[in-house]
């Protein structure tokens, strides 16, 4: 598996461009003793090999991005030699010969300093580059930064209880506790846009032909005075970068600018309110791979960082789609009305219910259950934080509390309990079923369960759409027309490792053309009661065709598909992409286009292996 940027980098002409033509560049100045640091499949490499630099080297240090720059440079016949480590473990002449006049490196991501170039250009101006005379591509950059208002980033930092002195932090994917990281979004088509409540501002430039200038930068304290232009609320700093490659060939990632590169996103999780005029001070610290913000104004110090905020509470650090599931009160309050009316009609007859909940991940619903009586709640292989959060909630949950461990047959049969109620929150905000939801729920229905026991949900029916979307190909792939990478041949190499399934796809944000009406293909019923072995199998594995009119001429690119939740008697929620809902879609990218007509029929074949959807066209 390779990350999915990969595909969207190479696919990026702009960006191959700007490098070819500043390898040129160089080239004519007498740089070409080269070394391209991060090579990646080789790309830039190929570039220089075909300018005419003499022999290029290249490190890489990702085991897999070294398999196919192997095929890439071989199948190219490139005068490239490949050294598979970090250019931190470079010694000379062990791996390459002798010190270097040019680097080039594309070490690049969304915040410019997240994958170490300050670290590693320190390490080869030490190291690797002749110390006079030599050059590095790119020359120099300038990270800018902007003050938002966005709902949709507010709804993913944070879920507080306050009554109990708890809050979720929605987490990024690079934040370790007491670190306050980034995520990263196209801010020009993120849900409900934003708002700039501050002008740009420049937080740091980087001179890379400088190892002083470099090292100075790490640790350095910035403070930066910015007037409020309209007002809002500051919900995060966004940040972008100016690359500049040489004296005229320059890279912008604002978001304006469509490029392979996102907007980085800190996120202000006290956000206050700011009038028009307001001066806001902002202390920027650069480290070695991020940066990190401190807000002052009017006196008061806003630590970016939650941790300082909340001084009595307790801290989660979870999954940022799950606090903005958690923020979702529509949805919440559906499953409460139907958890709750269950839970009292089952009280006229039981006392102490017996209740078990389908899912690992943190979740409000097992709280607001145990709120509600003295019940025996029973989870499988709960998360860590799930169970610290519920025994932070309630001290006195622990005797309530059974866990039982996979594999649930056993744990079940020693424990002989009949379930009154099974809940669970199936669908990831990723657009997928949770996974072992099938499994679980099979072991479950055959051991504990009666024709009393009710499910919340009931059913959950999958329904999915044909489209025509090239940008949610070619996030995923690599264009098989070698225009973009400048006729050099990488698609059939790195697109060995794209994927059919992909997940978390903001749907809404793209152009697609929808190609058929939404078609239901399969449903998963959770009261079924189960006699047979068949009816088990069933519920984990099953096959349907679907026939499908085509509404217009043009190329089929992918299914997406959404599910209905039948929660109980007549509540449902829907998960299709929506601007309200906090779900991401999911779709099947099938390997090549498919061409169709208007009222053309064609017959989807879909199958369901426990948590996994294919579609096939037959
Ligand atoms: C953003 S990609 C660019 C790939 C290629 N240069 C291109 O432009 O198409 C960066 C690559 O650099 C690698 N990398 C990052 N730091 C490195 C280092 N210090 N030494 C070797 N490889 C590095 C990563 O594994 C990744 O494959």
């Amino acid at each position: 598996m390779i990350d999915r940027w990969h595909f969207r980098m190479i696919n990026d002409k702009k960006r191959n461009l700007a490098y070819f033509l500043a390898l040129q560049k160089a080239f004519n100045q007498n740089y070409v003793n080269l070394l391209d640091i991060g090579s990646g499949t080789g790309l830039l490499s190929l570039f220089a090999a075909k300018i005419g630099y003499g022999n290029v080297y290249t490190c890489e240090c990702c085991e897999v991005m070294c398999d196919i720059q192997k095929q890439v440079i071989q199948s190219h016949n490139a005068l490239c030699h490949l050294v598979e480590l970090s250019s931190t473990d470079i010694s000379i002449p062990k791996h390459i010969p002798q010190r270097v006049n040019l680097v080039v490196t594309e070490i690049f991501d969304c915040s410019l300093i997240g994958e170490g170039c300050l670290p590693t250009l320190i390490h080869a101006h030490e190291n690797l580059i002749i110390n006079e005379n030599s050059k590095v591509i790119p020359q120099s950059a300038d990270v800018f930064g902007v003050c938002i208002e966005c709902e949709e980033l507010r709804k993913h930092a944070k879920y507080s209880l306050d009554d109990h002195k708890i809050v979720f932090i929605g987490s990024h994917d690079n934040m370790e506790e007491d670190q306050q990281y980034y995520s990263s979004e196209y801010m020009s088509t993120i849900k409900g846009g934003y708002k700039e409540i501050t002008k740009s501002f420049k937080i740091q430039n980087f001179d890379f032909d400088n190892k002083q200038n470099l090292l100075e930068a790490v640790g350095t304290n910035v403070p930066i005075n910015v007037t409020v232009k309209q007002s809002g609320r500051i919900d995060a700093i966004i940040i972008y970068f100016h690359l500049k490659l040489d004296d005229s060939i320059t890279i912008k990632t604002h978001p304006e600018s469509k490029t392979c590169w996102e907007q980085a996103i800190y996120t202000n999780y006290d956000s206050k309110s700011y009038e028009m005029g307001d001066v806001v001070n902002i202390e920027s610290t650069c480290h070695e791979d991020h940066f990190s913000f401190k807000l002052h104004s009017a006196g008061v110090c806003n630590d970016m960082t939650a941790s300082n905020e909340y001084v009595d509470f307790t801290i989660f650090n979870i999954n940022r789609q799950i606090v903005a599931r958690m923020n979702d009160a529509m949805y919440l309050n559906e499953y409460c009305q139907c958890m709750l009316q269950e839970i009292s009609k089952k009280k006229m007859q039981k006392e102490v219910l017996s209740i078990c909940f389908l899912q690992t991940d943190v979740s409000l619903l097992p709280a607001i259950v145990a709120d509600n009586g003295s019940d025996k709640l029973y989870f499988i292989e709960p998360s860590a934080v799930l169970l610290k959060f519920l025994l932070k909630y309630q001290a006195n949950l622990a005797h309530r509390i059974t866990v039982l461990q996979r594999p649930i047959v056993e744990a079940l049969s020693e424990c002989s309990v009949t379930f009154d109620l099974v809940i669970g929150e199936l669908i990831n905000p990723n657009g997928l079923l949770s996974d072992h939801m099938v499994e679980d729920l099979t072991v479950i229905k055959c051991l504990c369960c009666n024709e009393n026991t009710v499910f919340i949900p009931q059913q959950i029916e999958i329904h999915a759409m044909l489209i025509s979307c090239d940008e949610l190909r070619y996030e995923n792939e690599v264009c098989d027309n070698s225009d973009v990478t400048l006729g050099f041949n990488v698609a059939s190499f790195i697109n060995e490792y794209k994927v059919s399934t992909v997940t978390d796809i903001n749907i809404l944000n793209k152009k697609y053309d929808i190609l058929t009406k939404p078609f239901a293909c399969g449903t998963l019923d959770l009261m079924k009661i189960l006699h047979t072995d068949k009816d088990a199998d069933e519920l984990n594995l099953w096959e349907e065709n679907v026939d499908v009119t085509i509404l217009e001429n043009n190329k089929v690119t992918a299914v997406i598909y959404w599910y209905h939740i039948h929660l109980y008697d007549e509540q449902q929620i829907n998960t299709a992409p929506s601007e309200k809902s906090h779900w991401k879609t999911s779709s099947c990218l099938f390997s090549t286009d498919i061409d169709v007509v208007v009222d053309q029929m064609l017959q989807i074949k879909v199958t369901r292996n426990k948590n996994n959807l294919h579609f096939q066209v037959t």
